[in-house]
């Protein structure tokens, strides 16, 4: 029998809400399945930051580093500034775990509705491959005269060779899966003079390995026009840290809500442990109002299950969670319905152990 060992991390806001009902759609998966696993939590949080002065322990990543993947759930609330918040606990484990591939899918399930006219179920369907360790995200640079009339922020970006190569090899490799084999690489060509017109020369690069991946490249401005006006059109998008982040949250806003999308950290050499959260974070505005939706969390279950090596336990959570929004299982406010988070928990639960 397969046994996994997962740190579980519910961190902040709704996290603490929506971790519970991935807990329970787990649970139910792999006893279907006949796999052991077992969670141990950390409470580690903007609370703990209030106690202790530290998001996690000092020793916090070592604690981790044994396990067999990390399930987490949202960083960050008022009252810790974000960026302490999450250089605290989210961006450090990305970081020493080398989860260099951030794997956001995007789908319009039937039983939503698109904010998009005329969009229906197959016209959005891709994947955004964000680059989750270097790019704009960088704790380098500083201020310089503060105070004075000169007081200058500096802000440095990092791109290694190493770190595009790769994240761009697995955008290929995935568009290469699949039926459109085309990859859309984000970029910032005309206004950024150094990193993106590097990010493009390395895209040509690897574009020459993969003849048969059709391969276009969009400044993000007219991107994020492109996505709205013809989501159809993509299948496979690459991007930068930043750009990544802001395509991962537009994509899954144009299949009626955020609050599905999931988000894999993989690191794919795996000799390290992934992690598997939600796109969206904390919530504070619905945060302790058993409102929030866990559909999200529940979808990056399933990615943790197959990154794990268990397509059956993947295919068993996303069948439940397609049934459930297509004939309107205890849908939460933000898809229309007025069920709460344990309600849709259940009934997702419920749709595995009945089928
Ligand atoms: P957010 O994703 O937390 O919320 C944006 C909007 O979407 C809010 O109106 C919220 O109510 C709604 N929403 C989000 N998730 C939902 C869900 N599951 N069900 C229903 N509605 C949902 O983004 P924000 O407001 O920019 O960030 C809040 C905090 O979370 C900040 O501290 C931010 O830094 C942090 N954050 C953390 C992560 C993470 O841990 N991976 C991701 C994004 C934001
Ligand atoms: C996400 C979040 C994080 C990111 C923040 C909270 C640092 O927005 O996972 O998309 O930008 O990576
Ligand atoms: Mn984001």
């Amino acid at each position: 029998m397969s046994q996994f060992n997962i740190a579980v991390i519910p961190g902040d806001g709704i996290g603490k809400e929506v971790i519970p009902e991935g807990l329970k759609v787990l649970q139910a998966a792999a006893e279907k399945h006949g796999i052991e696993l077992s969670f141990t939590h950390f409470d580690w949080s903007c609370e703990t930051y209030h106690k202790t002065g530290r998001m996690m322990p000092e020793d916090g990543l070592e604690q981790l580093k044994a396990f067999d993947s990390i399930f987490l759930g949202a960083v960050g609330f008022p009252g810790v500034p974000d960026h302490i918040s999450l250089w605290g606990l989210l961006l450090p484990i990305r970081r020493a775990f080398n989860q260099y591939v951030n794997l956001r899918p995007v789908r319009l399930f039937e039983g939503l509705q698109s904010p998009l006219a005329n969009k229906k179920p197959g016209d959005i369907d891709f994947y955004v491959v964000r680059e989750n360790v270097e790019g704009e995200y960088s704790a380098i640079g500083g201020i310089q005269y503060e105070g004075t009339d000169d007081e200058v922020v500096l802000q440095q970006s990092v791109f290694t060779r190493k770190g595009t190569d790769r994240i761009l090899k697995y955008a290929f490799e995935l568009a290469q899966t699949r039926d459109k084999k085309h990859v859309s690489s984000a970029t910032k060509s005309n206004g950024l003079f150094h990193s993106m017109p590097y990010w493009d020369s390395r895209v040509a690069a690897m574009a020459e390995h993969y003849p048969e991946v059709k391969v276009d490249q969009f400044h993000i401005d007219i991107f994020t026009a492109n996505l709205v006006r013809m989501p159809e059109f993509y299948d496979v998008i690459v991007g930068s840290n930043l750009f990544g982040d802001i395509l991962s949250d537009l994509g899954p806003a144009c299949t009626g809500t955020i609050a599905i999308a999931p988000s894999a950290n993989i690191n794919p050499e795996k000799d390290l442990p992934s992690m598997f959260e939600p796109v969206h974070g904390s919530a504070p505005d619905i945060a302790g109002q058993n409102i929030a939706n866990p559909i999200g969390t529940i979808w990056a279950a399933a990615m943790m299950m197959q990154h794990l090596g268990h397509p059956e336990m993947h295919d068993t959570i996303m069948t439940a969670i397609e049934t459930a929004i297509r004939e309107g299982h205890a849908l939460t406010r933000d898809m229309g319905g007025s069920a709460n988070t344990q309600q849709l928990g259940q009934a997702i639960t419920d749709l595995i152990l009945s089928h």
